[in-house]
C-alpha cells in the first residue's frame, strides 16, 4: 500500500513520522520473507494517536512491526502499510532494581546492559533476536523463564481508548507465548524489576544458555525461531522429528535439519511455499498423533 496523498506526507513530517516508501519487508524480516508495502517510522511515541487518527481518517490499514524475528509476512504487494518505532538513545536507563526499557530496544543488548550493571534474570533470552516490545507482547520465554514474570509496568498505544496508557504488571496477564494485550495494543516501554546479581554470575548463565541455543538450533540460517507452540505435555519439534520430517522442504521452504520446529529459508522462499509447508507438516503431525499444532509465528497474510 502507498501512501501518496500530499496531504499525509506533510502531516506525518509535522508529528516527526519518518515515510519510507516502498520497503520490501523480507529486508526487515529475520525469515527473509515479505512483499512490499510504505513503512512509517515513529520517532516519538506522543504521536501515535494522532497518526493513528490520521490513517483512520484516510482508510489506510495498518500493522505494528517490532524486530520482525517472529513473524511470517505475505508475499507481493500488501494491503496495509507497516508503523515501527525508532530506537531512542539511550534505550535503556537503569535505576536500582529496575531497568526501564524502550520496546525498540534490542533484547539481547539490553540484556548484556543489564548484566553489565549486575541485574540478571533474563539470561534465558539471550539468543533470542527480536526487540523488547515483541518479547514482551509474545511473553517471549526460554530454559525456564519468561519475561513477563519480572514486568513491573507497561506504557503503551491501547487501541480501544486511542490513549497511550500505563499498566501494572499486575494487571496484565502473561502465559505461555500469550498475553491479554490487544492484537492492536503497540507496546512503548516497560519498567523490569530484575534481581540483583554480580556481573560475572550472569555471565556465566549467558554462556550456558547460548551454548545449549547453539548446539540445538540453526541459528545462522533465516528462520523466525520455533514456528510452533508446544502443545500442554509435548514438544512440537521432537514429534516433527520422530516423523522423519527434518529436511522436507517446499521450494526453499525448508524444516531445518538442526531442530525441527524451526523451519528456515534456504534461499528465496516465498511466503507461499512457507505457508505450504506449515500446512503440510500440521497435516502429518494431527495424523499421527492426534494433535493439531498452534502457531508460535506471527502470520500476517495479504
Ligand atoms: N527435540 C528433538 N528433535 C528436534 C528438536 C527437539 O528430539 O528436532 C527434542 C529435544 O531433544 C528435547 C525436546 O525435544 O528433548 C525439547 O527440545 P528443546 O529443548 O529444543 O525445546 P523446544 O521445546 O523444542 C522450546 C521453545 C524455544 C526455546 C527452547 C529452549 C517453544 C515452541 N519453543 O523449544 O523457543 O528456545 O524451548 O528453552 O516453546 C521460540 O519461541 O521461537 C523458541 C525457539
Amino acid at each position: 500500500m502507498r501512501i501518496r496523498d500530499p496531504k499525509i506526507v506533510d502531516k506525518l513530517a509535522e508529528i516527526h513520522v519518518e515515510l519510507r516508501h516502498a520497503t520490501a519487508l523480507a529486508d526487515v524480516t529475520s525469515l527473509g520473507i515479505g512483499g512490499t508495502t510504505d513503512l512509517l517510522r515513529i520517532k516519538k511515541h506522543e504521536s501515535l494517536p494522532d497518526l493513528l487518527s490520521l490513517l483512520d481518517a484516510y482508510n489506510t490499514p495498518h500493522k505494528f512491526l517490532g524486530g520482525g524475528s517472529n513473524l511470517l509476512v505475505g508475499d507481493g504487494e500488501l494491503p496495509w502499510v507497516v508503523l515501527q518505532l525508532v530506537r531512542p538513545e539511550p534505550d535503556v536507563l537503569i535505576d536500582g532494581n529496575l531497568a526501564r526499557v524502550d520496546a525498540a530496544a534490542d533484547l539481547g543488548r539490553m540484556i548484556t546492559f543489564c548484566a553489565k550493571n549486575d541485574l540478571g534474570g533474563m539470561e534465558g533470552l539471550i539468543g533470542v533476536p527480536g526487540t523488547v516490545g515483541g518479547a514482551l507482547r509474545m511473553n517471549a520465554g526460554a530454559y525456564g523463564m519468561q519475561i513477563g514474570s519480572y514486568v513491573r509496568e507497561v506504557t503503551l498505544y491501547r487501541a480501544a481508548s486511542r490513549k497511550i496508557e500505563v499498566l501494572r504488571g499486575d494487571q496484565i496477564s502473561f502465559e505461555y507465548r500469550h498475553t491479554s494485550f490487544a492484537p492492536d495494543d503497540m507496546m512503548l516501554a516497560v519498567i523490569l524489576e530484575l534481581p540483583s546479581k554480580p556481573y560475572k554470575e550472569i555471565l556465566k548463565g549467558i554462556r550456558i544458555c547460548n551454548e545449549k541455543r547453539r548446539s540445538s538450533q540453526p541459528l545462522g540460517q533465516k528462520s523466525a525461531g520455533c514456528i510452533f507452540k508446544n502443545p500442554p505435555g509435548a514438544s512440537a519439534g521432537r514429534m516433527i522429528d520422530e516423523l522423519g520430517l527434518k529436511g522436507l522442504s517446499v521450494g526453499d521452504a525448508q524444516v531445518s535439519d538442526r531442530h525441527a520446529n524451526f523451519f528456515v529459508n534456504a534461499g528465496h522462499a516465498s511466503a507461499k511455499d512457507m505457508l505450504a509447508l506449515i500446512a503440510n507438516v500440521r497435516e502429518r503431525v494431527r495424523k499421527s498423533f492426534g494433535v493439531s499444532l498452534e502457531n508460535e509465528v506471527v502470520v500476517w497474510n495479504a
